[in-house]
């Protein structure tokens, strides 16, 4: 694909639902006791493949569009697949189902695309095998196909996290709904919180302090209705775009505003960005509002590590971008689990980079980049990863070179609609 580059962005865009909490949504409506209903679901691959996998194991679930009905069918109502469960290129599906899986009466094998195969599954095994689940895989047990037999006695277990992550914490989460007693985990940094969200918002019992999350065993999970909020993790290609291109005038109607996730607002707004959040609001258990941005004529750099990093994990591509075009010098630390998405998003980012004319250093886990705004033009391969994709995409509207992708199929993992709405608000 080559990408031309925009004069600036006009208008309002609206943002199709937050891909973690519609994977949450089709997990907790399957194993409820009804029929529930799913309003502004994400459309991505990544959330079929969740709801594919949750078919396969007998829940009745039908989509027109981004709306859901799902018939559960109980927390103990799962059957077991006849074949093998394909999380397709999606992580967040493979670890939190795979919690379930470990609590079930049956035996179950699950697996995913050649990207998600090579993705670390230890840090789910260990905790899960520690409850009392019968987990093998690939590696020793290090990576998909993972099979697994169920066990319906499990332990209850405490538990610190060596990295921050919401899907190894949700996926534990799930199969302390199925343990004998409570199971408590710890995070070293909180990780996105939906898991817990939803989990309140159903009334199930959970207590969160600080980092430490506590479960009870469940019995039950009620139906319920709930209207996704957008995703501001696609939304942050736009908001990056808005704000480099200095003309530009946006809004971005009904974003999910979880303090867990907007770490990329902060930094945002700390390198001079102009960006407003109105009609803030709480839905279904979310915070959510519209998020307006002006383009900026200089950008300064920024330095982000520590507490901040699981608040951006997923927007540090775009993040990079942001770098590129600033004045001096921006630094990303402390950001080992980027090596493990679904490309090593440093080295894709690096490369893509240099090709383009960024002087950029790399770090164990992070990158340093040197601020420009003299760029070459030149082809990207996007590492099949759809957020490597939507980044350089962005890199190409702003530089006055525009660029060449390899290949942008994957844009369909997160947000298929992506180019057109994007082409909704360019003026060349
Ligand atoms: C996700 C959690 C994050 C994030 C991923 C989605 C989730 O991964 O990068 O895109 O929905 O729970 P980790 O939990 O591994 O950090």
């Amino acid at each position: 694909m080559k990408v031309q580059p925009a004069k600036y962005l006009k208008g309002e865009v609206k943002i199709p639902g937050d891909k973690s909490i519609t994977h949450r949504a089709i997990i907790f409506s399957s194993l409820s006791d009804g029929k529930c209903n799913i309003e502004n679901m994400g459309l991505g691959q990544d959330n079929i493949s969740t709801i594919n996998v949750f078919r396969n194991m007998g829940v009745r679930i039908n989509r027109v569009k981004d709306k859901c009905v799902v018939d559960g069918v109980g927390i103990h109502g799962l059957k077991e697949p006849i074949n093998i469960l394909d999380a397709g290129n999606s992580g967040t599906t493979i670890r939190i189902v795979s919690g379930i899986l470990s609590a079930q009466s049956f035996f179950s094998v699950i697996t995913g695309d050649k990207y998600l195969v090579k993705r670390p599954m230890k840090r789910i095994v260990e905790p899960l095998s520690m409850m009392g689940a019968y987990i093998i895989g690939r590696e020793k047990n290090s990576f998909p196909p993972l099979a697994i037999l169920g066990n319906s006695k499990l332990k209850g277990i405490n538990y610190n996290l060596t990295v921050a992550s919401a899907q190894v914490k949700s996926s534990i989460l799930m199969a302390g709904m199925y343990a004998d007693s409570e199971t408590t985990i710890s995070e070293p940094v909180k990780s996105r919180d939906h898991t817990e969200r939803i989990m309140k918002y159903l009334n199930i019992p959970i207590k969160v302090e600080g980092t430490t999350v506590k479960i009870d065993p469940v019995n039950k999970i009620p139906s319920f209705n709930l209207k996704v909020p957008g995703d501001i993790s696609s939304a942050s290609f736009f908001i990056v775009a808005g704000t480099l291109l200095k003309d530009s005038m946006i809004t971005i109607k009904n974003v999910s505003l979880n303090e867990t996730r907007t770490g990329i607002i902060d930094v945002l707004l700390s390198m001079g960005a102009n960006i407003k959040l109105e009609n803030v609001r709480e839905e279904c258990g979310e915070p959510v509002g519209d998020i307006i941005v002006k383009g900026v004529e200089y950008l300064k750099p920024f330095e982000i590590r520590g507490e901040i990093i699981p608040r951006l994990i997923d927007e540090i591509p775009i993040l990079s971008i942001a770098g590129a075009f600033a004045d001096g010098i921006s630094i990303i630390d402390d950001a080992h689990e980027l090596r493990v998405k679904e490309s090593d998003r440093i080295k894709s980012m690096l490369e893509g980079l240099k090709i383009l004319g960024v002087k950029v250093e790399e770090l164990p886990a992070g990158m340093i980049i040197h601020g420009t705004r003299n760029f070459k033009s030149g082809k990207v391969n996007t590492f099949g990863d759809h957020r490597i994709a939507m980044s350089f995409f962005v890199f190409g509207l702003c530089s006055n070179l525009g660029v060449e992708l390899d290949d942008v199929s994957s844009v369909k993992i997160s947000f298929p609609d992506f180019f057109n709405r994007m082409e909704s608000l360019i003026n060349a």
